[in-house]
């Protein structure tokens, strides 16, 4: 058999499976059954981008059946089989979607199947930043437990997004790989039609960050091969069904890598049976470059330990989180004061604390010097030891500047690390991430109680004090510069974030602040100034300057932007936004949904619902995404009434930012402002909302109205 008969077998094999998958389910359950998937605003993913339909019940699927008949079309050319490739993805699809009818929830521990929008969505980030710099899918069975969990705990320490298919599931579980996608390591399930869940990833980040129009399936090809950084590794024995997934893998742009014997297709289909070497070679199959740090510490580190958590009963070494006094603090000082790659500690290290180990106070000082360091780039740089600490096997690391809180498990000391190591990695991180600002950076870690107290009370203090001062002070207004941000072009190529000291980033990521130390340590990279020049509408937010940029770097996609306001050219969203406004017209205001949040909203629809209409990179006036901290910025819809105008939030928001909605409520010349706003709990039906509101006389009721 020729490669390409194999993958036409494949196919049918597929497509008659799914036939008689769906006659079963529509036996039981009856053809007006509906089917979905949990958690999508997307339909059955695959079936929709490709041809635009969104199938909702039992009967619809079987129309599909014919789109799936019509792409395998036996003739010897790649073009052909790649396309029956496809077709494969499609009856995956079918058969899992027969899975979840009837409201069933098909899968268990640890294996997840379908991945909601959220996950998709809260992962753009990482994804654009090169924080996760591709996705593997790993579909069979590696020769032995260790070999599989090797090939893992290598993608995994370089970051990489991996996705598991089939019996390597269980050998992952045998050599007790970390799971869960805060270890980069996502179990989809047993079967191979399983693999559809990665599939039905790529194509909705076409969907949700790059506005490709469901049903233009050219473009989604295009958007997949040249902006979803996925390849497959096919491990274990080949069934036909496999390599004609294989082949749709292909179609979708991802390179196949196999430790088998096939017919190899230059730059797609690739044999390496050598284990040492698989992962190098799929990671040069799809062009992805890693960039490690070597550094000398004795456990490991990489962004996949970041949401390991250390347990008590695993822990050996605490410090702060309540229990001591604990804080952080990064300096700029004078290239004269700092001692390159010095680092110190001062006091008792954590193998004085005996066998059981302790609590100790805790202080770390990184004094930065560099002919580009500024002052406000202190705290940019600080936030960044929340991560790198993080990133150290069997350290973890919560809060910031004096509420930090470490712990040190049992394992990391046996393994040999001390508080010297901590130094080690702030100092190669801080270098390695902010090389263009930093020339020279020392490290000093004190644990003798009355110094820590003495330097908290004397140096830092006052420097947390300054900066926020200085925050408070940054305004629209005081700065002639604000920046543009174009970071997420990777995925939304006509997306444009306007980011000032009063509005950051829509993904909560990119302060003002953040974006000048982007723009410094890289001016040419994706944070450029914008000179604010002539305003041409100051309560609407609208600038020359600002709509010349958007126009230039959008391609013309968008050509206005007012930033003030929803109504009119707002701006546009990329799809990694935390929260999304909208309007309820029946309370004269808006609502805010966080993507965290998974129930109803008074509009009619779910987070993820909105969030399809207002992503890609274009201007949805009456929707818009935003950050979480961008609520209660007093630019917050200034244009439009501002902060008055909101009038439902979930509770966890709601909680979250308590303290500022109090604040800004009192600000605006109103008490219980914060009581004021209705959450799920008064209700998600607009009527139970307008009567909750009147109940209590909210400002939104009375103002102007919206249209
Ligand atoms: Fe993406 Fe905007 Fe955040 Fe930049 S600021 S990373 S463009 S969402
Ligand atoms: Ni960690
Ligand atoms: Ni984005």
């Amino acid at each position: 058999m020729t490669l390409f008969d194999i993958i036409f077998t494949g196919s049918e094999q597929a497509l008659e499976a799914c036939k008689s998958v769906l006659e079963q389910t529509i036996k039981e359950y009856g053809e007006n059954e509906k089917v979905s998937f949990p958690n999508t605003a997307y339909s059955l993913p695959t079936i929709y981008a490709a041809t635009g339909q969104k199938i909702n019940t039992l009967a619809d699927l079987k129309g599909a059946i014919g789109v799936i008949e019509s792409l395998i079309v036996k003739e010897q050319n790649l073009e052909k089989a790649l396309n029956a490739g496809l077709a494969t993805a499609v009856a995956a699809e079918v058969i899992e979607a027969c899975k979840y009818v009837g409201g069933k929830n098909p899968y268990e521990e640890p294996c997840v199947g379908f991945i909601p929008d959220t996950v998709i969505r809260s992962l753009g980030v990482p994804l654009v930043t090169g924080d996760i710099p591709g996705v593997a899918v790993v579909i069979g069975e590696a020769p032995t437990a260790e070999d599989a969990a090797k090939v893992i705990k290598d993608y995994q320490s370089k970051g990489i997004l991996v996705t598991l298919v089939g019996k390597i599931i269980d050998q992952a579980i045998e050599s007790k790989v970390k799971m869960g996608l805060e270890f980069r390591v996502v179990p989809l399930g047993y079967d191979v039609t399983s693999v559809t869940h990665i599939v039905s990833f790529a194509i909705r980040a076409a969907l949700i960050f790059g506005n490709i129009k469901p049903g233009d399936l050219p473009e989604l090809l295009k958007y997949t091969k040249e902006r979803v950084p996925a390849f497959v590794n096919a491990l274990g024995p080949l069934s036909e069904l496999v390599v004609s997934a294989g082949a749709g893998a292909i179609a979708l742009g991802f390179p196949v890598i196999t430790d088998q014997d096939v017919q190899e297709v230059p730059m797609n289909l690739i044999v390496q049976k050598d284990y040492d070497k698989l992962v190098q070679t799929s990671l040069e199959a799809r062009g992805i470059k890693i960039k490690i740090t070597e550094i000398p510490i004795p456990v490991g580190f990489a962004p996949a330990f970041e949401g390991e958590r250390v347990r008590k009963d695993e822990m050996f070494a605490e410090f702060g989180g309540g229990r001591t006094t604990a804080w952080e603090l990064v300096r700029k000082r004078d290239l004269s004061e700092v001692e390159d790659h010095k680092i110190e500690v001062i006091g008792p290290d954590i193998d004085t604390l005996g066998p059981d180990g302790g609590k100790l106070p805790l202080a770390i000082i990184v004094d930065v010097a560099g002919k580009n360091m500024e002052e406000d780039f202190e705290p940019v740089m600080e936030r960044r030891i929340h991560y790198f600490v993080n990133y150290i096997e069997g350290v973890m690391h919560i809060g910031q500047r004096d509420i930090a809180w470490v712990r040190i498990s049992k394992s990391a000391y046996e393994a040999g690390f001390r508080l010297k190591h901590i130094g080690e990695v702030l100092y190669a991180k801080m270098l390695d991430e902010f090389g263009n600002i930093a020339d020279k950076v020392q490290v000093t870690i004190i644990t003798d109680k009355e110094q820590v107290e003495k330097l908290l009370n004397e140096v830092a203090r006052p420097k947390y004090e300054a900066r926020d001062a200085r925050l408070a002070g940054l305004t629209d207004e005081s700065v002639d510069t604000f920046y543009s941000c174009l970071l997420c072009q990777s995925f939304a190529p006509a997306h444009v974030c306007i980011v000032t000291p009063e509005r950051l980033g829509l993904c909560g990521a990119v302060s003002w602040l953040d974006a000048k130390a982007t723009y410094e340590l890289n001016p040419t990279g994706p944070c450029q100034p914008i000179v604010k020049g002539e305003c041409l509408d100051e309560v609407k937010g609208s600038w020359e300057s600002i709509n010349k940029r958007v126009a230039e770097q959008s391609h013309g996609a968008t050509t206005k932007v007012n930033i003030y306001t929803i109504m009119e050219d707002p701006m546009t969203s990329c799809g990694c936004f935390e929260c999304i406004c909208g309007i309820m017209p029946e309370a004269n205001g808006v609502i805010i949904v966080n993507r965290e949040y998974h129930g109803m909203t008074p509009l009619g629809m779910t987070f993820g619902e909105l969030a399809s209409t207002t992503g890609g990179g274009v201007q949805t006036p009456g929707f818009m995404g935003h950050g979480r901290q961008f609520i209660t910025s007093k630019k917050f819809l200034y244009a439009d009434g501002g902060l008055k105008r909101v009038v439902w939030m979930p509770k966890e928001l709601k909680e979250a930012l308590k303290d500022k909605l109090i604040e800004r409520g009192k600000e605006m010349g109103i008490e219980n402002f914060y009581d004021m706003i209705a959450d799920e709990e008064v209700g998600t039906d607009p009527d139970s909302v307008v009567e909750f509101l009147t109940k209590v006389g909210h400002p939104a009721l009375s103002m102007d109205p919206m249209f």
